[in-house]
């Protein structure tokens, strides 16, 4: 199996929900690398998943009274650096502690209910989400998936628009509107947008029924996802985080906000988007080769319906070479 590409440990993703850890630490895993995060001292910390004793995962273990992480198996503790402050099979007055005896330690922060992390000094902010801390849009989180896919090629289902119609009849699409009109595509200070116009159909909801709505999407590399549809009486926004676990394996949360006329309960907004993404789930997952193929020469393209999509590759391609995204 190939490994993932470097480039990518130079870029904040979000790795847990903020409310996981209320329980103490948790384990996760983001780009390979098995992370242990937890809160201490008012922070959120993540340091490798592994014991430099005898490699036990950390996420396993417990907090002490000073928020250091106490290892399940000898009790080796680290501090939020990651560095170990107590070895208790030495006396407690004369720990003679090895300066090797650490574990590496990451940036963190928290935004939008959830924590990120970069492996490695990052290249670009954390993606952004501005309706979230917008006090017009009534915002909920409605879920979060594990899919068996790259993130990639989760992004680019994201922006795909030719398949609304096939993949959700009736849901995002009339079946019948299958013709994609050329978009208009912007370079943003953060990645691309581009926008289009198209009619709604009765089960979304985003406008009245058959109103000509505005949408926008956002992208920024290498796998925020953003869409803001607006119509006369009622702005939506979607957000997705995703976290590339692995190559083949995305973990995301989806956002979704809403201004104005809310014609849909917590609960229906949740059902509604829980349907359309387990449809495009039944289609990613099953996309082959897995790693979203970033050489512009492999696959067919279109020229007007897959321009977001071909701007992506060319843009992830530039960001991280053409091999393991
Ligand atoms: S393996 Fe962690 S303390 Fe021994
Ligand atoms: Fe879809």
């Amino acid at each position: 199996m190939s490994a993932v590409s470097p480039e990518l440990r130079n870029y904040w993703h979000p790795v847990a929900a903020v409310d996981e850890l209320n329980g103490g630490p948790i384990r996760t895993t983001l780009l390979d690398e098995d992370l242990v995060v937890f809160r201490s001292g008012g922070r959120v910390h993540a340091l490798a998943d592994l014991c430099i004793h005898r490699g036990t995962r950390l996420s396993m273990g417990s907090l002490n009274a000073d928020g250091c992480i106490v290892c399940p198996y000898h009790g080796w503790t680290y501090d939020t650096s990651g560095k170990c402050v107590r070895i208790p099979s030495q006396p407690a007055d004369a720990q003679r502690i090895p300066s090797q005896a650490k574990v590496p330690a990451y940036r963190t922060a928290e935004h939008y209910s959830l924590v990120y992390v970069a492996l490695e000094e990052p290249v670009a902010p954390v993606p952004e989400f501005p309706e979230y801390a917008n006090d017009d849009f009534y915002t909920i989180r409605t879920g979060e998936w594990t899919w068996n896919a790259s993130a990639a090629r989760f992004v680019e289902n994201a922006i795909d628009t030719s398949h609304l119609p096939i993949v959700h009849p009736g849901l995002l699409a009339d079946p019948a509107a299958t013709v994609i009109a050329p978009f208009d595509m912007e370079d943003t200070d953060r990645g691309f947008a581009f926008s289009a116009r198209r009619h709604d159909v009765d089960e979304a909801m985003f406008g009245n029924a058959d109103e000509l709505v505005t949408q926008k999407t956002w992208v920024e590399l290498p796998f925020s996802w953003r869409l803001l549809i607006t119509a006369e009486t009622l702005d939506t926004v979607v957000f997705i985080a995703n976290q590339p676990v692995s190559l083949d394996k995305v973990r995301f949360w989806e956002f979704v906000g809403q201004k104005g006329r809310r014609a849909q309960t917590d609960e229906e907004l949740t059902a509604f988007h829980t349907k359309v993404i387990e449809q495009d789930r039944m289609i990613v997952e099953n996309q082959r080769p897995e790693m979203l193929p970033l050489d512009i020469t492999a696959e067919l393209h279109l020229k007007v319906a897959d321009e977001p999509a071909l701007e992506y590759r060319r843009r992830l391609a530039a960001a991280v070479g053409t091999e393991f995204a």
